[in-house]
């Protein structure tokens, strides 16, 4: 039986996930969208892919610029999450207005005071679907484990909490 994709949403949505947001920025123009579909690939050598909407703002400009950033935000940061997912009216270069943006490598904006950043140049990239799968080879990394982090699961956002041993 084919799976409709309101059956493929319901299971994606139990994936508890972090949340990240994926910023790039070709000749001064800005793009960034919030993402969880984002996944390790390799450590040696370092690569990481995301998965952006072929509609994304962002996606062009990490076409063009050949790089990309993953800001892994930490709980306090949840604001920004929904700025980078347009939930607050904000596109294109508005999203950068809060956070301080700066650039470590590849030229890419990256969030400082994020849980976690990847510096990306992009090396591959694969039509998928709706989306394109950006294999990004890793450049620089910055983190900051004593940050909480953010949780999104189940359309919510939401912390970590230990499981008692
Ligand atoms: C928690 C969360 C996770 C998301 N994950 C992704 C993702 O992995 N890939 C993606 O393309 N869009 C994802 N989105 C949707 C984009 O953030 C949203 O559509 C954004 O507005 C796209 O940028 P645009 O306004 O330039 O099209 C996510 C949204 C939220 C709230």
């Amino acid at each position: 039986m084919p799976v409709t994709p309101e059956r493929f949403i319901a299971g994606m949505r139990l994936h508890a996930a972090g949340v990240t947001v994926v910023a790039s920025e070709f000749e001064g123009r800005r793009a960034g969208l919030t993402a969880t579909a984002v996944c390790s690939v390799s450590a040696e050598p370092p690569q990481l892919l995301v998965c952006v909407h072929r509609a994304a703002e962002a996606n062009p400009i990490i076409r063009a610029s050949r790089c990309f950033s993953v800001n892994l935000l930490a709980a306090h940061q949840r604001r920004l999450a929904d700025r980078f997912a347009g939930r607050l009216g904000h596109g294109g270069a508005e999203r950068f207005a809060e956070g301080r943006w700066v650039r470590l490598v590849t030229g890419a904006p990256v969030l400082e005071g994020a849980r976690a950043v990847f510096d990306c140049i992009l090396v591959e990239s694969l039509e998928a679907g709706t989306h394109t799968i950006f294999l990004g080879s890793v450049e620089a990394v910055l983190t900051d484990p004593a940050l909480e982090p953010l949780v999104y699961h189940e359309g919510e956002y939401g912390l970590v909490a230990q499981l008692p041993l």
